[in-house]
């Protein structure tokens, strides 16, 4: 049973394509005048691919494999001021510890992203300033970083993570087959052109649409084998759009596979409700929160929100608005690169559970989104992951890093004993 629904599910939603494809509106919304509080996240931006392709004139990658990019850059700068449209003057421009807070996960390019993202909302003015001449719209900002919010799937002592990730990285998840099956030809073709095993792991053929990015967005010249392809029915922009289609095969699978979406993005909904609680019993004088992810972990945690959505693009994410009056209600928005130095803010599509309950202005009450979305989070990671839970206060440490505790409690154990007897 469980199985046939997650099967019906995975073919609905599992369309590929990018989003370049879809029309971006170009202008963001604007934010509700009742708006009182602000939280988003983002992915981080382009970066370079896992592996870099062969056989092509490349003049970039020098970041090294899986780090930001120049292009990447300008999309975190670019979502960061048009935040700052957006907010307007909901904080000042200036970083104040009180009403602003971030995060990142461990990953050089979210804390890269998250830091051009903080450039852009937070240019320094008057008391802030400290090197006009050289750094007349930049001052440091702080974040915190947090992978058993942002990257659980890298937190040591999450045990569970492995095990809702095997089905995937090995491509045993029906419809991986399946997309394997179906282009088994094509995957041939590729492999000996490139010399990467894709019919071994799609994640080798997802390596290859990063490669074709970051190509577009620095003007690369194409290879032959992909202008002039040697695969029956296939010219070259049949070709370039079934790679395409492998793009962030994994993460995305991982968001559209409920256990890993549920493990990955959980803990943060959870972080979030938290905030917006926090937010309507006027707890905190917190104004914007902001959160720097991976595809997996933004995608996931935007699907347990109620957000219908097959990927998220490099700096792509969501933006969401609490306002007390006149009820306690918050507005659900994505927000997108367009494709560099442009972004754009905009309501998300929701699931009819929420668009049900969505007033004509796109808010929906706090109580109804807390009640719909509140079985998708967890607080309780460490059992979620099945760690011990020592792991809360080290959350990478391994098993040897556990042993002095054990080493107390049997001194404890001991000691007590040994007075028992005496
Ligand atoms: C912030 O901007 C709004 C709208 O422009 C304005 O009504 C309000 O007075 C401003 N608040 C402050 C503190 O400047
Ligand atoms: C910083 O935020 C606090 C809390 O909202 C506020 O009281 C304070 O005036 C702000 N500081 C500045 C310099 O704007
Ligand atoms: C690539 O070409 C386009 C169009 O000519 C140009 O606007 C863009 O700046 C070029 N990109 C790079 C990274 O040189
Ligand atoms: C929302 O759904 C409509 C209808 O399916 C679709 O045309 C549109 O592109 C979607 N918009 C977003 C932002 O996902
Ligand atoms: C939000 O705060 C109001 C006023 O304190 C309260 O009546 C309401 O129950 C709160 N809503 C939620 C969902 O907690
Ligand atoms: C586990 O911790 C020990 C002691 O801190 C360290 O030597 C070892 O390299 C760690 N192992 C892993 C897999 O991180």
């Amino acid at each position: 049973m469980r199985n046939s629904v997650f099967l019906l599910f995975l073919v609905l939603c599992w369309s590929g394509g990018s989003a370049n494809e879809q029309a971006l509106p170009l202008t963001s919304t604007k934010i509700s005048p009742d708006t009182e509080f602000v939280i988003f996240g983002t992915r981080h931006g382009n970066r370079n691919p896992d592996q870099f392709l062969t056989g092509i004139d490349r003049t970039w990658g020098q970041e090294g494999s899986l780090e930001l990019t120049s292009i990447g850059k300008r999309q975190g700068y670019g979502l960061g001021v048009e935040l700052r449209k957006f907010i307007g003057n909901l904080t000042t421009n200036n970083f104040n510890v009180s009403e602003v807070k971030y995060y990142s996960s461990s990953a050089n390019r979210c804390q890269m992203t998250l830091q051009v993202a903080m450039t852009g909302l937070h240019p320094p003015q008057t008391y802030a300033d400290w090197n006009t001449q050289r750094f007349d719209d930049w001052s440091p900002i702080p974040y915190t970083i947090s992978d058993t919010l942002l990257r659980m799937y890298s937190v040591k002592s999450c045990k569970k993570s492995n095990e809702v990730w095997a089905p995937i990285d090995n491509d045993d998840l029906p419809e991986l087959e399946n997309m394997k099956n179906e282009n088994t030809v094509v995957l041939e073709y590729l492999s000996q052109e490139t010399g990467w095993k894709m019919t071994g792991n799609l994640g080798k053929a997802a390596d290859l649409a990063d490669n074709l990015i970051q190509m577009d967005f620095y003007n690369t010249s194409y290879p032959l084998w992909l202008t002039q392809p040697k695969v029956n029915g296939y010219d070259e922009n049949e070709l370039k759009k079934t790679i395409m289609e492998f793009a962030e095969i994994h993460p995305r699978s991982c968001a559209y596979y409920y256990p890993c979406r549920y493990l990955m993005g959980g803990l943060w909904l959870d972080d979030i409700i938290g905030k917006l609680n926090d937010a309507n019993s006027s707890k905190t004088p917190l104004k914007v929160v902001g959160y720097a992810s991976h595809t997996e972990v933004t995608l996931a945690v935007m699907k347990l929100m109620g957000i219908e959505k097959e990927e998220v693009t490099t700096s792509a994410g969501f933006v969401i608005e609490f306002r007390r009056r006149p009820n306690a209600a918050i507005r659900i928005l994505n927000h997108d690169p367009n494709p560099i130095d442009a972004h754009v803010i905009y309501p998300a599509n929701l699931t009819k559970e929420l668009s049900d309950v969505q007033e004509s202005d796109g808010f929906i009450r706090l109580s109804d989104f807390i009640r719909i979305v509140r079985p998708e989070s967890y607080s309780d990671w460490p059992k979620q992951c099945d760690a011990p839970s020592c792991a809360l206060d080290n959350p990478n440490g391994n098993d040897s890093s556990s042993t002095p505790t054990l080493n107390i409690l049997s001194v404890t154990v001991f000691t007590f004993l040994a007075i028992w007897i005496q």
